[in-house]
């Protein structure tokens, strides 16, 4: 069984698919821990119904990001995490995470890659006036938004869509995505 370790700043639905996916018997995995860095994120709720330990590391307490990564990888490492999934992590990692764990973390991104990078991906697909965009999951590298790409899977943009109406359909691709990106990552990094 894959022992994952999820990191997210806000809601948590992209934990709760995969939370729900390895429930029902569809990813063969384990969820060792749950770090969020913001103290009023849902997704702490989320992992208690999943009986699932989160940890809070708020980066308002830390000097610097590699000091947060620092904290970040001691606390993986205390939970025997091998493989990372950053599902909804608003914080730019450095190579203090990326190097405790190569080629062992996986991010969503809400475009098609490289497509919208940053943290303005929903907008920037809107402002460009594209009829198609996506999500992305892919392996993390020290340029943000980068690394081998694992699937994406396309969502239309409708007439007169707004910034929610698409970010959810967007969100219901990535709840399909994610949990199967993570069994390919870790079959490819097997060969
Ligand atoms: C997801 O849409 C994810 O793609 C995006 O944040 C959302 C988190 O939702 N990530 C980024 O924008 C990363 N730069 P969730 O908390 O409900 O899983």
């Amino acid at each position: 069984r894959l022992k994952l370790g999820v990191m997210a700043s806000g809601s948590g639905s992209n934990f709760e698919a995969i939370a729900q996916s390895i429930q029902d018997g569809h990813l063969n995995a384990d969820i060792q821990v749950v770090i969020y860095n913001n103290p009023d994120a849902k997704v702490a709720e989320r992992a208690n119904r999943f009986s699932v330990s989160s940890v809070l590391l708020n980066h308002r307490e830390f000097d610097s990001r590699e000091d947060l990564d620092q904290a970040i990888v001691n606390t993986l490492k205390d939970h025997q995490v091998e493989w990372v999934i950053m599902a909804g992590w608003m914080r730019i990692v450095t190579p203090v995470l990326i190097n405790a764990f190569p080629n062992r973390i996986l991010n969503i991104h809400p475009s098609l890659l490289p497509s919208f990078k940053g943290n303005r991906a929903v907008h920037q697909a809107l402002e460009a006036e594209v009829k198609i965009t996506g999500c992305t999951v892919h392996l993390v590298v020290p340029e943000v938004d980068s690394g081998k790409i694992i699937i994406q899977a396309a969502v239309p943009v409708l007439e007169d869509d707004t910034v929610e109406a698409l970010q959810a359909r967007i969100h219901a691709q990535e709840h399909q995505i994610y949990p199967a990106a993570i069994a390919i990552a870790a079959i490819q990094a097997s060969h």
